[in-house]
């Protein structure tokens, strides 16, 4: 009797360790969320931590999210955070779930730490996490092309400028809250898209690629060298601004190294004096003619280009070639250049189209959807 008593309790026991056995090393439910997790794309050190701070549900409800997977996998993983760290966008930036953790400690939301995480770098997202919470960074930092680092500049033009927060962001991304020539950025890789203005320096050796000689019956003179993709386009404008008014477009100035800029830029001086020289003539390393993907076009008709039909029909047509029309009427005070009814510039021909239909400087542009 005793001894089956004995045997019914010894064979509750093992089906209880069984059980656990089954629970803990097959349980079927684990498995599966396991499954689906790793089905949504979570690495497998996320998953443990989902399934034991169990927020897999709240997980499988949304769908896979970098930055959640990130922040799973990390040891700095805090879970009262979940409910900010579920709306964020993944950026790449070094340290990134202990920035984020820092972030939410000084009072961000998601939307402000996504925010600040796109315009920040490693080096000015560390700067900033030196401040105190800053309330409505929202209304700077909302612009995709706005600069963390910037932030500081962004209030203080505002206070001197009665002009729309999107429009600070702008112009301070360009430059334009300090002088000319001030505070000015290297650029050191030529590409067709590169922006070069009273902001942007070329180094004194910079020399664009694919430098060719520009063929006497498409220039003023036979010194002139241009960007070879350029001049084929240049060429074919040319030609069809013949066929069009009968008359050919000539470069009169193409590529212009930088001593050449510094000559031309004295030459200006001595003729007509400082105001108009910096009108008119970049200095050395700020001109686009260094990249020499710019020309100042001679109208085959006439020595003034301005009201001749060649510059109507190129002011009309340039775009579809690949050329646009850099420093128009209007736009001196963010150019720095008066009014050229000569200069364009070659960008290639989808950019070129894109340009002119936002009906905008450049230098803007570049800064709305192009700055990296
Ligand atoms: N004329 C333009 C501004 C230049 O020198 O590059
Ligand atoms: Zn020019």
């Amino acid at each position: 009797m005793k001894r089956r008593k004995l045997n019914k309790k010894a064979v509750i026991v093992l089906s209880v360790i069984l059980l656990i056995i089954i629970i803990e090393i097959i349980n079927p439910i684990k498995l599966y969320n396991k499954h689906l997790l790793k089905e949504l794309n979570y690495q497998d050190a996320s998953i443990k931590t989902i399934l034991n701070n169990n927020l897999k549900k709240e997980v499988l409800n949304q769908e896979y999210s970098k930055a959640l997977d990130t922040i799973f996998a990390s040891s700095d993983f805090k879970k009262d955070n979940y409910s900010i760290y579920k709306d964020l966008e993944y950026v790449k930036l070094k340290d990134y779930t202990k920035n984020i953790n820092a972030l939410i400690k000084k009072g961000y939301k998601a939307e402000e730490i996504n925010n600040i995480t796109r315009s920040a770098t490693d080096a000015s997202l560390k700067e900033f996490l030196e401040k105190d919470y800053i309330e409505n960074i929202n209304d700077y930092l909302k612009y995709d092309f706005a600069i963390l680092s910037n932030y500081d500049r962004y209030v203080a033009y505002q206070k001197e400028n009665t002009i729309d927060k999107e429009l600070v962001v702008v112009y301070v991304n360009i430059g334009l809250d300090n002088d000319f020539y001030t505070n000015t950025r290297p650029v050191t890789e030529f590409s067709y898209d590169m922006l070069v203005n009273k902001y942007t320096e070329l180094s004194e050796d910079f020399v664009p690629e694919n430098l060719v000689d520009v063929p006497l019956e498409y220039a003023a003179d036979n010194k002139q060298k241009a960007e070879a993709t350029m001049l084929e386009a240049f060429k074919k404008m040319s030609d069809d601004c013949k066929a069009a008014t009968g008359y050919k477009a000539l470069v009169r100035s193409a590529y212009r190294d930088y001593k050449k800029q510094q000559d031309t830029y004295d030459l200006y001086l001595d003729a007509y004096g400082k105001k108009y020289a910096e009108n008119y003539v970049a200095h050395p390393g700020f001109s686009e003619h260094q990249t020499g993907l710019a020309v100042d076009i001679k109208a085959e008709s006439s020595e003034v280009f301005k009201g001749t039909k060649e510059s109507e029909w190129i002011r009309e047509n340039a775009y579809k070639y690949g050329f646009i029309f850099r420093y128009d009427e209007g736009n001196e005070e963010i150019t720095g250049v008066k009014y050229e009814s000569w200069h364009y510039r070659y960008v290639g021909v989808e950019l070129a189209k894109d340009v002119h239909d936002k009906n905008m400087t450049y230098d803007e542009y570049y800064i709305r959807f192009l700055n990296k």
